[in-house]
């Protein structure tokens, strides 16, 4: 429970080196689906005030594997957040109750803010459309399974690339690691931010636009679809401006690399078709179930040891 220092969080991918990121890989692909008691007697707070299916369940899952409780909310209904508590004392009661906070929360830097003030580690499962690095963490794993490495990589990423951040996260890992090439595929209203985008290429990123998914589907070793994320677009009528505008089908996979896999963080709604499904190149599925193990590297590495730092 909380220590008079702060804890090692995991707040953005940002924090994490290259050799950091690989060790959380290495420790995942170690412990598998395997159930272990290693977390028997700690309690971790899932402190959900976003829907969620994947992160929340995968974490409640990790957790059970080895032999953890969890404690928390999946909504902020029948808690005292609807009677006004803030989320400082939100985080100061679950500290007194746990030994590890997982907060996801619509707020951009709402998990950094929480992190500061935490005794406990506190992982980050999503805040605004800033970061989600346990995701990105996931879909590295995904990727060196599928790819066998994770440099000298073209990835396009496609959908919402201004509010999404899955794809921030991403990008901002896939920089730290060797000649990967980003190919960014965006309707203009949701593109890829600016800032972003030359703060990557100052990293020695190498980044590309397109408009057409059948411009670059047979070029790329990875295509990383999301959706188009309705509860972040200003308007309906901005929504209906964008829906549909890039849906991936089994017919736009034809001609693609032999070992080329789409990865979607999921949820979908209809950006994916579902004959795409049943193709070799369909991999989102078993994206998802990756994040057991991963989940449960970080919380090994965040409350059992000091191995990752928290911060560069
Ligand atoms: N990928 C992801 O964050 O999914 P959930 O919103 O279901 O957790």
């Amino acid at each position: 429970m909380a220590t008079a220092t702060r804890a090692a969080s995991l707040v953005s991918i940002r924090d994490l080196s290259r050799a950091e990121m690989e060790r959380v890989l290495e420790v995942a692909a170690e412990m598998g689906h395997a159930r272990s008691d290693e977390l028997h007697g700690k309690q971790v707070a899932l402190l959900f005030y976003e829907p969620s299916t994947r992160t929340r369940n995968s974490f409640l899952t990790a957790v059970h594997q080895m032999g953890g409780t969890v404690c928390g909310f999946d909504n902020t209904e029948g808690t005292s957040v609807q009677k006004g508590e803030t989320l400082h004392d939100t985080i100061k009661m679950f500290e007194a109750y746990s030994d590890a906070i997982v907060l996801r929360h619509p707020r951009d830097g709402a998990a950094r803010w929480a992190a500061d003030l935490s005794g406990v580690p506190l992982i980050n499962a999503g805040d605004g459309k800033n970061q989600h690095p346990t995701q990105t963490l996931l879909d590295l794993f995904s990727m060196r399974a599928t790819q066998g490495r994770l440099d000298n990589l073209h990835v396009a990423l496609t959908g919402d690339l201004k509010y999404g951040r899955t794809v921030h996260s991403l990008a901002d890992a896939l920089a730290e690691f060797r000649g990967n090439v980003l190919h960014l595929v965006a309707p203009p209203t949701l593109e890829f931010p600016a800032q972003h985008a030359a703060e990557l290429r100052a990293r020695g990123m190498e980044i590309h636009q397109h408009r057409r998914l059948e411009d670059i589907a047979r070029e790329v070793d990875v295509l990383y679809v999301t959706r188009i994320q309705r509860e972040r677009l200003p308007d309906e009528t901005e929504y209906e401006k964008v829906r549909g505008s890039y849906r991936l089908t089994a017919a736009t996979l034809e001609g693609a690399k032999d070992n080329m896999r789409v990865l979607h963080p999921l949820p979908r709604v209809d950006e994916i078709a579902a004959d795409v499904d049943a193709t070799k190149h369909a991999y989102y599925f078993e994206q998802a179930r990756n994040g057991i193990p991963v989940r449960k590297a970080l919380l090994r590495l965040l409350m059992l040891t000091d191995e990752l730092a928290g911060e560069k």
